[in-house]
């Protein structure tokens, strides 16, 4: 098992989930190991998982199923596989995991993985004295500090846009929710770290940041001199970085919205008008149930004064349907939200209940296909309006920062608006990495086409 050569990366889950993908890639590059897209040749076969929905967990055993294949056929060839399962479901299932997939090797919970060259190591020792299955290793701690002070130097960065995780972990406790759990206490990286991290990004092809936490508004870091950061503060400090063209960060939470960064959205240019505000329901009954601390009207009220502050700024939201206790009137005032606010995107999903959160108990009395009913009413206004916010802007320009190019499907460069559209153009030059104003010729639900008119 010295001969280590491959390893193999899958990623469920949220951006968070990426960013700590790209972590343990560094990691495995450190070792001497190269990046496969083939599982077949990987000799570390890696899943990090997310635990959010009930969905996403049933992905993991349906992966781990096609992965033991993998390995039992490799075996036959003379070739040894170590599958890792990280990431949330690691963290909430733990040692569960092995019961259900014994051909488990290595469990690392979503704040242990700066442990997988030491439990690699093990592994391999076990495996050269021929102890085989019954040596399954596991790492659940919760030590955020440790994950990020042990974060290996980057290889590879070549990303137009970049993740940088700023703030770890969630102490809101929302009834549906698991995240406290699999991802423990609120924790906020130090201000000269994150600098350190942007300027390396910006250093190598990064124009765009986009800053990641559970809570990203809840930040509350130091700098070297002991004073504490809020993230608006941070992000006047980043836009003071050469060469960032954009910032954004996601996922707000409306309870931490605070004054410097509603200021910053008014004085950063460097940062999008663009906002990303889970407000999951608009039924004041639902939010206190789910125990997210505000009230429709106080939701409006914050993208109101955000409006004052920035009349340009696009909305997106996450949203929850049928949860216990939800009513057709309850379901109402969600659809009532969404009226005033007109988003410009969003994400909604049918409640699903999660052992170990304080709303798995609760009774429920929606039927399945009501349920479903009140999704698709909702997607359908949402859809609506995220239409109605792409054909504004047609026959009119927009900037676009281009992020991919393919010479594919009559060349095409993929790109962003400021406010998160995906943007299309057909040219033979790779403009990967530029930003150029273009006029938008045809508008879509999801997407916008563009002409290069110089
Ligand atoms: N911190 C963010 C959300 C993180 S989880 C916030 O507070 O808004 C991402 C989204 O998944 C949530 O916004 C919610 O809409 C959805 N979600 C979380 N738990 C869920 C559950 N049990 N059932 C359905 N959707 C859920
Ligand atoms: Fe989950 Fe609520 Fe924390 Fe968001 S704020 S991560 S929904 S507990
Ligand atoms: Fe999923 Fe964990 Fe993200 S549960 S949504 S991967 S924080």
């Amino acid at each position: 098992m010295e001969n280590i050569q491959k390893f193999y990366i899958k990623t469920f889950g949220c951006q968070m989930n990426v960013y700590d993908s790209q972590k343990i890639s560094d990691i495995f590059y450190k070792l001497g190991y190269i990046k496969t897209s083939s599982q077949i040749k990987a000799d570390i076969s890696l899943i990090n998982t997310c635990h959010i929905r009930d969905k996403a967990k049933q992905k993991l055993y349906s992966e781990l199923g096609k992965i033991n294949k993998i390995k039992i056929n490799r075996k036959l060839k003379g070739k040894k596989t170590i599958v890792i399962v990280a990431g949330c479901t690691a963290q909430a299932e733990g040692e569960e995991i092995f019961n259900r997939a014994p051909y488990v090797d290595l469990i690392v919970g979503s704040q242990s993985y700066q442990k997988l060259p030491q439990l690699i190591k093990k592994k391999i020792s076990h495996f050269s004295r021929n102890k085989l299955n019954k040596t399954n290793l596991s790492e659940l701690d919760f030590t955020p500090k440790s994950k990020f002070d042990n974060l290996t130097e980057e290889k590879f960065l070549n990303k137009v846009s970049s993740y940088l995780t700023i703030q770890e972990g969630c102490n809101k406790f929302c009834r549906f929710c698991v995240v406290p759990y699999t991802r423990g206490p609120e924790y906020s990286r130090p201000v000269h770290d994150i600098i350190a991290e942007a300027k390396n990004l910006v250093s190598n092809e990064t124009k765009e940041i986009i800053l990641l936490g559970q809570n990203v508004n809840a930040y509350h870091g130091y700098d070297s001199n002991k004073n504490e950061y809020n993230l608006g503060k941070l992000i006047y400090e980043l836009a003071n970085i050469n060469g960032l063209k954009r910032i954004r960060y996601m996922t707000a939470h409306p309870k931490d919205m605070h004054e410097d960064l509603y200021n910053a959205h008014k004085d950063v240019k460097q940062l999008m008008p663009f906002l990303h505000l889970p407000a999951q329901s608009g039924s004041n009954k639902i939010l206190k149930s789910m125990n997210r601390n505000y009230s429709f009207e106080e939701y409006v009220k914050i993208i109101e004064k955000i409006k004052k502050i920035n009349p340009d700024i696009a909305f997106s939201s996450d949203f929850i349907v049928g949860y216990p206790g939800e009513t057709k009137q309850d379901f109402k005032k969600t659809l009532d939200l969404v009226d005033i606010v007109k988003y410009a995107q969003s994400f909604s999903f049918i409640y699903s209940p999660r052992p170990g959160t304080m709303s798995y108990k609760l009774k429920d009395k929606i039927t399945d296909d009501e349920k479903k009913e009140r999704l698709l009413i909702l997607q359908n206004k949402l859809k609506s309006y995220q239409e109605k916010f792409n054909k504004k802007f047609l026959k009119k320009s927009l900037d676009v920062l281009f992020t991919n190019f393919s010479k594919k499907k009559n060349y095409q460069s993929l790109g962003y608006s400021p406010y998160m559209q995906l943007v299309r153009l057909q040219n033979k030059k790779n403009m990967k990495g530029r930003i150029k104003n273009l006029k938008i010729i045809k508008t879509f639900y999801k997407s916008l086409d563009a002409i290069n008119e110089i």
